[in-house]
Order: structure tokens, then sequence, then C-alpha cells
């Protein structure tokens, strides 16, 4: 039997490049950096789909001829859940490939001195229905807290971290080894993984603090 393993994916694709260097320069003002982080959210949705998205065979009638089509599977239910604030900025996008999923919206803080989470919005249901696909939207993993606190109650209402998809834009090995550690068959799709965290819990080079450059704040 193959052990499991946290993947990362770091789809190499220009336009994920790209915006995320817009995203990462300083002088990148408000309105823009809302619309990298669009862009991300669309392009890295797009890769996490890849195999992910259930689907079904059916017969279709062409003009000439009937022949099997594949369909996306409506009897299976896709959830996106975008972690408040700075996940709202990914939201977007991943509602432009996955127009049909529901969004369940969950609001986490991090307090500035301990870097412990807070919730203060949990809009999740009491159960997800077997096989639910999960696309949590997280643009920054840096100590993996809040992930951690996210993936919790996603797991305890019956969630299959198998069947979930984490969209990032930056990630950090500190967030990346709790992961592993309880999570091994979950996925991760970002645009990069940057090595260092600071003292104030920041990644390094980073982007910043991805809510307030989002929200204008
Ligand atoms: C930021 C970011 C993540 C979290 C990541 O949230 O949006 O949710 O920090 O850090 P961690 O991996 O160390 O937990 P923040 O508390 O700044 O809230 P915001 O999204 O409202 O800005
Ligand atoms: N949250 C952010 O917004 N940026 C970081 O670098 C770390 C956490
Ligand atoms: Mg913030």
């Amino acid at each position: 039997m193959t052990q499991q393993q946290l993947r990362i994916i770091v789809p190499p694709h220009p336009l994920i490049q790209h915006w995320l260097g817009v995203a990462r320069d300083v002088a990148t003002p408000s309105v823009l950096f809302r619309s990298a982080i669009t862009e991300l959210g669309r392009w890295l949705t797009y890769e996490a789909s890849r195999d992910w998205l259930p689907t079904q065979e059916i017969s279709v009638q062409t003009p000439l001829a009937a022949c099997p089509a594949t369909f996306i599977n409506p009897n299976i239910p896709v959830a996106v859940v975008p972690i408040l604030r700075a996940g709202l900025g990914l939201l977007e996008g991943a509602q432009c490939v996955l127009p049909l999923a529901s969004i369940y919206h969950f609001g986490l803080v991090r307090n500035e001195e301990t870097l412990e989470p807070t919730c203060y919005l949990n809009n999740l249901p009491e159960k997800f229905a077997p096989f639910t696909r999960v696309l949590i939207t997280e643009p920054m993993l840096a100590t993996g807290g809040s992930i951690m606190a996210v993936m919790a109650e996603l797991t305890q209402r019956g969630v299959d971290p198998a069947l979930t998809r984490i969209v990032s834009v930056i990630v950090a090995p500190p967030a990346l080894q709790k992961l592993a550690a309880v999570y091994p068959g979950l996925i991760v799709y970002t645009a990069t993984i940057d090595e260092i965290l600071n003292d104030h819990g920041y990644i390094v080079p980073g982007l910043g603090d991805a809510g307030d450059r989002i929200f204008g704040t």
C-alpha cells in the first residue's frame, strides 16, 4: 500500500506567475491588488479542479449521430469555504470556475501577539453530505494556525481531507508541516512557497497583509 503524503502543487503557468508578481509589488494599489488576487483565484481553482470535479458520462445526440459525452455530475455537492477576510479575495475567481458551488463563509482573525486565530463567523453546515468536494480559499498559509482551525471544523462535520483542496497564494513551511502531520491526503494549490516567517508571523518576502491590501485598510 502506498503511503499518502500532503501534496503541494505549484502550477507552472505564466498567468499565475504574472499575477503573483503584481500582488507581491508594494507599489501595486489596492484596486489592482484585488484584481491580481481574483485572477490567482481563477487560475489556481482551474488547476485544483482537475481530477477533483466529479463527472458523469451521458450520451448526446449531435446533429449527425449519437456520441458519448462527459459532464459535471450535478448530484455530488461542491462547496467553497472562503476564510475571511482575505479568502474573500480569491472567491470571485473560484466562483467563475465553480459557478454551482455552495459558499460557506468562515471568519478568522489572528491575534497579533500570540498569532492564535479566533473564529468570529462560522456558516458551515452541521454535516456535509458524503463525498462533498470542498475547496478552501485562503491566500496565506503562514504559521498554519488558521488553516488547521478550519480543517478541524470541516473534518468534524464529515469532510474527507482527500476530497478537499486548498487554494492559496503563498505558503510557508510551518503551515505545510502542520497540515502534513494530520491530513496526509490533502492537496494544496499555490502560486509559490516562501521559506521564511518573520518574528511577527509574516511570510518573507510574501506580499504583506493580504486582507489589508485587498480591503485597503
Ligand atoms: C491572515 C491570512 C490567514 C492567516 C494566516 O489572516 O488571511 O487567514 O493570517 O496566518 P496563519 O497561517 O499564521 O494562521 P488575518 O488574521 O490577517 O485576517 P484577515 O484575513 O482578516 O486580514
Ligand atoms: N497573513 C498575511 O496576510 N500575510 C502574511 O504574510 C502572513 C499572514
Ligand atoms: Mg490580515
